[in-house]
């Protein structure tokens, strides 16, 4: 499956990002505000069978970030499900720093929202977000999220952001 935004296109998973991913993985700006770098090509593997599994499943899952008319994988952008913050869907979103800035994450989270109230029915979708971690939270807002709460996630102090299928409703009537 295949989203397109004007500048990018994301589309499902498949075995052979392995390659392509470990190498974003095992960077530390692209693994900013996470539990760290994945130093083991199996942790990638694992993200790609997990996310496949997903796909196969018909659960909202993650999708490549591709720039249009580049042939490189340069972050992810989709759905995740979090055992620790159960009947939430959350979207999540990481990016190669070179490419960081441009408003490519504001665009792809944008398609992906869209993707889950128009297509997949979602009645909410949330963002969790370090509170430091500035230019997240501004991918949020730009999203139409406004704070909920703060919770513990993982050990750290974390945002959730959050919007309805009925204020995404409102807002896209109202623009
Ligand atoms: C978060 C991330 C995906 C954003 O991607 P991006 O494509 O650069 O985001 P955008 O360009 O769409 O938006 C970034 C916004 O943050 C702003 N920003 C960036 N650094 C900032 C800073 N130090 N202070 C204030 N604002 C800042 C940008 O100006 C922009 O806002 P604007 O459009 O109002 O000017 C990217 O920074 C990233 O991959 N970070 C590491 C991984 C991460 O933190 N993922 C999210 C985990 S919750």
């Amino acid at each position: 499956m295949e989203l397109r935004t004007p500048r990018l296109i994301l589309r499902s998973f498949r075995e052979e990002d392995v390659d392509a991913m470990a190498q974003l993985f095992a960077n530390p700006d692209f693994m900013r505000f996470s539990l760290g770098v994945f130093t083991e090509r199996k942790k990638t593997v694992e993200f790609i069978e997990k996310v496949m599994g997903w796909n196969r499943a018909g659960i909202p899952s993650q999708f490549t970030v591709v720039p249009r008319g580049e042939d490189a994988i340069v972050g992810y952008c989709g759905f995740f499900q979090h055992a620790e913050v159960p009947g939430e869907i959350e979207i999540g979103y990481r990016l190669h720093p070179d490419y960081w800035n441009r408003g490519l994450i504001t665009e792809a989270a944008r398609a992906v929202r869209d993707h889950g109230f128009a297509d997949l029915e979602l009645p909410r979708v949330i963002s969790l977000i370090h509170p430091e971690n500035i230019p997240s939270r501004r991918v949020a807002e730009k999203n139409g999220m406004d704070v909920e709460k703060q919770i513990m996630f993982r050990g750290f102090p974390t945002l959730v952001y959050a919007i309805t299928r009925e204020q995404w409703l409102a807002k896209r009537d109202a623009s």
